[in-house]
């Protein structure tokens, strides 16, 4: 038995959703901790590519119960296209899926909300999704939030949506000038909604705890990345939840002397979407280079993913927030071909070196980086499965990220597709 949470390293889009699709072979439950469908996993099966956003990849794997926490925003519209799209390709969504009674909705006002803000920041807005995810969690930590449960009884939805209804509109009016939202449209589109949803709808957190006593393997996914995480990452340019390990917890309602493993997801370089400091990013020809072999297009907006070389800085303190018990390595094929690989091992700011992630922006957002620079390889890694079999450059690349950050590689991902994958460690 195992409970092992799978969690971005870095600034999210790690490739988490292929890992957990990997993984879920010998799980028998996947779970969702956080985030909404501001993420966006691709998994490819036979050539053929999914996008999922809030339903767990495991949902790709016939008869696995997939769960939806608390932790996590739903924009209940959004979900209903994600079901329809995955039943039309035949994969089985019903009595797999739960919906937990606590996960906050997101309504149409938190996107409103978030794009006046966004607007009025000017050349300081976080290059948020536009998804309406920060409002949702503003909502939620203030007490006013609408949750699934909610769905179930119509009255109660509707008296909550009206006392919100008339903050929201005098904000939109008086204080944006935008557009309000009127109560029984709003109503009528969330009881809509409500029924194509109540059959999913449940009490998550008694369903895993079950399958916990019962000594089930559970593999609990999140969203995002350590650096995106509302408290540990690059604050304020971050999501609005808890991405990082301790997310899984109050995410699900599990407690964590359960959890057994956190495995952490890093990509073989650095891709970071939207605003915010980013000490390696290789802002010239050879990022754009890794943007089009890597395919960095953000899966929900299509937005260009900055890139750049591996930050041990970054990711010393992503073990440290995370308790790393092993990390997967991602995408190591994308860096064939590149002569001299770098890796940042430390920051220099004002004459002054260091070791560890400044938690100050203003001194984050001027950090140089200080790399070492190792051979790289020409040889093609895409498709090997076995370690001996990759370029001694690109073993000695592993080796030297492993003894820098202290945790095992256990995993590493050597395409897109399932079998692409070598695999050192079973981990259920
Ligand atoms: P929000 O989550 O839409 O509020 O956006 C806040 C920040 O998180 C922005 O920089 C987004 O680009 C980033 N972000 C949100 N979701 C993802 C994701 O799934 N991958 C990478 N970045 C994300």
């Amino acid at each position: 038995m195992a409970v092992i949470v799978i969690v971005g390293a870095q600034w999210g889009d790690e490739g988490k959703g292929k890992i957990v699709d990997v993984l879920t072979e010998k799980a028998d439950c996947v779970a969702r901790y956080q985030g909404g469908h501001n993420a966006g996993h691709t998994v490819v099966i036979n050539n053929e590519k999914f996008i999922l956003h809030i339903i767990p990849s495991g949902i790709l794997h016939k008869g696995k119960p997939c769960i939806i926490g608390n932790g996590v925003v739903v924009d209940p519209l959004s979900l209903i296209e994600e079901i329809e799209g995955l039943k039309k390709r035949g994969i089985e969504v019903g009595n797999n899926l739960f919906l937990s009674k606590n996960a906050h909705l997101i309504m149409p006002y938190h996107s409103a909300i978030e794009r006046e803000q966004e607007k009025l920041k000017g050349s300081k807005k976080i290059g948020t999704t536009g998804k309406g995810i920060g409002p949702a969690y503003v909502d939620k930590i203030a007490r006013i939030g609408m949750r699934t449960g909610d769905l179930l009884y119509p009255e109660i939805f509707k008296e909550k949506l009206r006392t919100n209804l008339t903050h929201v509109n005098l904000i939109l009016k008086s204080l944006y000038k935008a557009e309000g939202f009127d109560l029984d449209d709003v109503y009528r589109e969330y009881m809509g909604y409500a029924e194509r949803l109540s059959e999913y709808i449940a009490d998550t957190d008694v369903i895993l705890n079950k399958m916990i006593d019962e000594k089930k393997n559970l593999l609990f996914e999140g969203a995002q990345g350590t650096l995106l995480d509302v408290d540990h990452g690059t604050y304020p340019y971050v999501t609005s939840s808890s991405a990082s390990a301790g997310g899984a917890c109050t995410g699900l309602g599990v407690s964590p002397i359960k959890i057994t493993k956190v495995i952490g997801i890093v990509k073989a370089y650095t891709t970071r979407v939207g605003e915010g400091p980013f000490p390696t990013e290789i802002k010239d020809s050879l990022g754009e280079k890794l943007r089009e072999k890597g395919g960095e297009y953000g899966a929900t907006t299509g937005r260009p993913r900055r890139c750049g070389w591996l930050d041990i800085v970054a990711l010393r303190h992503a073990v440290r927030i995370n308790g790393f018990s092993g990390l997967v390595i991602t995408k190591l094929d994308i860096l064939d071909g590149i002569k001299k690989i770098k890796i940042c091992t430390a920051y220099k700011c004002d004459g002054k070196k260091y070791k560890e992630f400044p938690k100050e922006l203003h001194l984050l957002e001027r950090c140089e980086p200080v790399y070492e620079e190792f051979s790289g390889w020409e040889e093609n890694t895409s498709g090997v499965k076995k370690f001996g079999n990759l370029p001694k450059e690109a073993q000695s690349y592993i080796k030297n990220i492993e003894k820098m950050l202290g945790v095992e590689i256990q995993i590493i991902s050597s395409g897109q597709k399932r079998d692409e994958i070598i695999m050192t460690k079973e981990l259920f």
